[in-house]
């Protein structure tokens, strides 16, 4: 059956013949699936989780095939850490993640060999990539020493890189970089922003020389419309309110918010308060909504007066899904997501040593 014939079965039915093909399937696929996904995917996944939960899911799995309702970086993530026989599907393979575009392969060996005519970039420099990024990037991080993080380890990871040299280079997001120097007390003038479309960065060769992190200019198209201002308007229409963010807000969101954290940390955060509270969270809307629905004791509020949804996350739906999982029981490859077996190696290195950090 093509997607247009899917498209034109009536909703049960098409949900109905998920639940059938999971079944036949059982023993042979997992389905994960990220926080940000709509109700009627998430409802079918084996497990659901942040993109560390889910990377370290893909590691521990010998399942023969895994369907990864999310976005390309994580299904890549996903290739890379499960063995060469175990398969990886993404539903709709044009589900990416426009931060992710925001730093490729070329603009950051450029950026090194930049770096390199100013200091010695491999003795002086871990290049720290966060998971939001191509294979390629965490290949790089893999030859020159560097690492992989994720919104609920970028602390661990930045201590352990500045262990190692004196100077991290950040990409793609320059917010989670920020965010957790500043949570762990890194001073404004030690940090310097790397604007890839100019030379140098945008940067003197003086201040290279003094930054502690250069952060990629780079930044979540969904986050980003989260400004500080709606902190201020909910904190005056509800007292006594909770402001929760993800740490790709900006700065000025997360210094006013009451908890910053991972999209599984939020979860967490809302299912631990043994009190109704009131509660405005910055990040994706799907998730929010979820959120609402599993606790009417709370009220809770989108922070944004905009809509702000992932638009790659929602690509994924239960037409493609389904497409995905009937493709295994036909013996077909569907939408399988494979990295090339040169830049797997090398990307392996970085997210281990992240594994390895725990
Ligand atoms: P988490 O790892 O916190 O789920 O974040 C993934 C992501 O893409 C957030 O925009
Ligand atoms: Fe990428 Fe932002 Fe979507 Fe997360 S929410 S997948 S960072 S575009």
């Amino acid at each position: 059956m093509t997607l247009d014939d899917l498209y034109e079965q009536p909703e049960d039915l098409l949900l109905q013949g998920i639940t059938r093909l999971k079944t036949e399937l059982a023993d042979q696929v997992l389905i994960l699936g990220h926080h940000y996904q709509r109700e009627e995917v998430i409802c079918f996944a084996d497990i659901t989780g942040d993109s560390l939960k889910l990377a370290q899911q893909a590691a521990a799995t010998d399942a023969p095939h895994i369907v990864f309702c999310g976005v390309h970086f994580m299904a890549e993530t996903a290739d890379i850490l499960t063995s060469d026989s175990q398969k990886v599907m993404l539903p709709d393979p044009a589900a990416g993640c426009s931060m992710a575009d925001m730093a490729n392969d070329v603009q950051v060996s450029r950026c090194w060999q930049e770096l390199n005519t100013v200091l010695v970039a491999d003795a002086m420099v871990t290049p720290v990539t966060y998971i939001n990024s191509t294979a390629a990037l965490k290949a790089f991080c893999g030859e020159h020493g560097g690492i992989v993080c994720t919104s609920s380890n970028a602390e661990r990871i930045m201590r352990w890189a500045w262990g190692e040299r004196d100077k991290i280079l950040f990409f793609p997001d320059q917010h989670l970089g920020e965010n957790t120097a500043v949570s762990m007390g890194i001073a404004d003038d030690a940090m310097i922003v790397w604007d890839p479309a100019l030379p140098l960065g945008g940067n003197t060769e003086e201040a290279i020389h003094h930054a502690k992190l250069i952060l990629w200019k780079g930044f979540c198209s969904v986050h980003q419309m989260f400004q500080a201002s709606h902190a201020v308007t909910m904190r005056q229409q509800h007292s006594g309110i909770h402001i929760l963010a993800h740490p790709e807000c900006s700065r000025a969101v997360c210094e006013t918010a009451d908890f910053v954290g991972s999209t599984e940390a939020i979860i967490n955060h809302v299912h631990a308060a043994s009190e109704p509270q009131h509660f405005a969270i910055a990040t994706e809307l799907n998730l929010v909504n979820r959120l609402r629905i599993m606790h009417p004791e709370h009220a809770i509020y989108f922070l944004s007066p905009m809509v702000c949804m992932c638009s790659t996350m929602f690509r994924t739906d239960p037409q493609h899904l389904f497409a995905s999982l009937q493709a295994i029981a036909d013996g077909q490859q569907g939408n399988r997501i494979i990295v090339p077996s040169a830049q797997k190696e090398q990307a392996k290195i970085s997210l281990q040593r992240m594994l390895d950090l725990g």
